[in-house]
């Protein structure tokens, strides 16, 4: 297993244009998201997710509310998604009230002094996209291409724009379903269907192309970091998982303008695959192992691997234990410190998520700074969005 190389002294500063924010992806907080393909699961009879996602936050008529949120916290930066399920909710026919939405909420946050991190697709699609088979149908990229040409007007003052989120979560939990495997724990994931991986990768670079003449924006994708840590003896094992299920997806981002880091929880690897957690382990709400150093192993592999800058796109933990979300929260800052400290180029960080909200599935596991009651969206600032917030203010790494 690889060592943390040893602390350096902390907190360490970082510069004024350093993003400190949260974010949010449009499923998972808009609601009513009725034209894309997890709707439809969803809601489908004997769907196999456990809740249906129904409202949401409402985010999609409170999203002023939430903007205020965050510079209410003295946070510079909100990374939010546009929805091409809403933008296209049939193939070839664009809502411009869908994108006059999107372009309001980009100018809310220019107004209020918020750097907008704009995500294009973060897991969902148009309910017809999939059924015309998707990334791998024989028009999937041009499909997506054809979305994010359309999006690119309103993306005018936008510094930083995702494509793809988690690219490489999408592929293998394409291959997971395809295969009926009995959980979604990062271990017990398969590797990635590769036809789909293939399919992202074109589609991320056909994407970054449109966006090319985009004055000031900066376009790259969000890799779901795994930290896979070899045990003595399982190096090559481990290599061959990392490859497939991480590291193509950052080397195919070698020449982007940055990389998104999204780390939560780590993978340990013996010579027989992933060893499963000692149940004695602190877990958190998604059953991942409590383990906030993720995000420090996560950025120095990421730097080690590909020379663009980072920005730090989700990092969270789902606790219903606020002072265990700042624990976890300062412990990964911590580590994030070091990796900076060391000369690691982190240009911000997002702390993953703005809001409780819908957890793909669940409503049950919650990662918000902020509290959302189910019957009325009245959201309640935690503890521990303040202390982030004094965090963010003093412009340092915490120890
Ligand atoms: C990564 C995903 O991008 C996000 O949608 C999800 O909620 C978090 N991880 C937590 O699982």
């Amino acid at each position: 297993m690889t060592l943390l190389p040893k602390d350096r002294p902390v907190p360490v500063p970082v510069s004024p244009s350093f993003l400190w924010g949260a974010a949010t992806s449009p499923h998972q907080v808009e609601g009513n998201n009725t034209a894309s393909d997890l709707w439809a699961l969803e809601n489908a009879p004997g769907s196999p997710l456990p809740d249906r996602s129904g409202d949401a936050c409402d985010s999609y008529h409170r999203w002023r509310e939430d903007l205020d949120l965050v510079c209410d916290l003295g946070l510079n930066a909100y990374r939010f998604g546009i929805e091409w399920a809403r933008v296209e909710p049939v193939p070839g026919h664009l809502s411009r009230a869908a994108l006059a939405h999107y372009r309001r909420m980009i100018e809310g946050c220019l107004e209020r002094g918020l750097t907008p991190v704009v995500t294009l697709h973060h897991f969902t699609s148009p309910a017809w996209f999939r059924h015309g088979g998707g990334w791998t149908g024989p028009d999937g990229i041009q499909r997506f291409t054809d979305y994010v040409r359309a999006v690119r007007p309103i993306l005018d003052g936008v510094p930083w724009v995702c494509t793809i989120n988690e690219p490489n979560m999408l592929a293998m939990v394409a291959a997971r379903l395809r295969h009926d495997a009995p959980d979604l724990v990062a271990g017990a994931l398969p590797p990635p269907d590769q036809g789909l991986a293939d399919a992202l990768v074109a589609a991320h670079h056909a994407a970054r192309a449109e966006l090319a003449d985009l004055d000031g924006t900066a376009s790259g994708w969000t890799v779901a970091n795994q930290t896979f840590q070899a045990l003595p003896g399982a190096e090559a094992v481990t290599e061959e998982w990392a490859w497939s299920r991480e590291n193509q997806f950052l080397d195919a981002a070698r020449a982007d303008d940055f990389i998104g880091v999204q780390a939560y929880t780590r993978v340990v690897i013996g010579p027989d695959g992933p060893v499963p957690t000692d149940p004695a382990a602190r877990r958190t709400q998604t059953g991942w192992e409590f383990y906030p150093e993720a995000l420090e192993y996560a950025v120095r592999h990421t730097a080690g691997r590909i020379p663009v800058p980072i920005l730090v796109t989700e990092n969270g933990i789902a606790t219903a234990d606020d002072g265990e979300r700042r624990e976890y929260t300062q412990r990964a800052l911590a580590g994030l410190g070091r990796a900076v400290a060391d000369g690691v180029d982190v240009r911000g960080y997002l702390h993953w998520s703005l809001l409780d909200n819908y957890e793909w599935g669940s409503w049950a596991h919650t990662f918000g700074l902020v509290a959302v009651d189910r019957q009325t969206f009245r959201r309640t600032v935690k503890p521990s969005a303040h202390w982030y917030s004094d965090v963010a203010r003093s412009s340092r790494l915490p120890d």
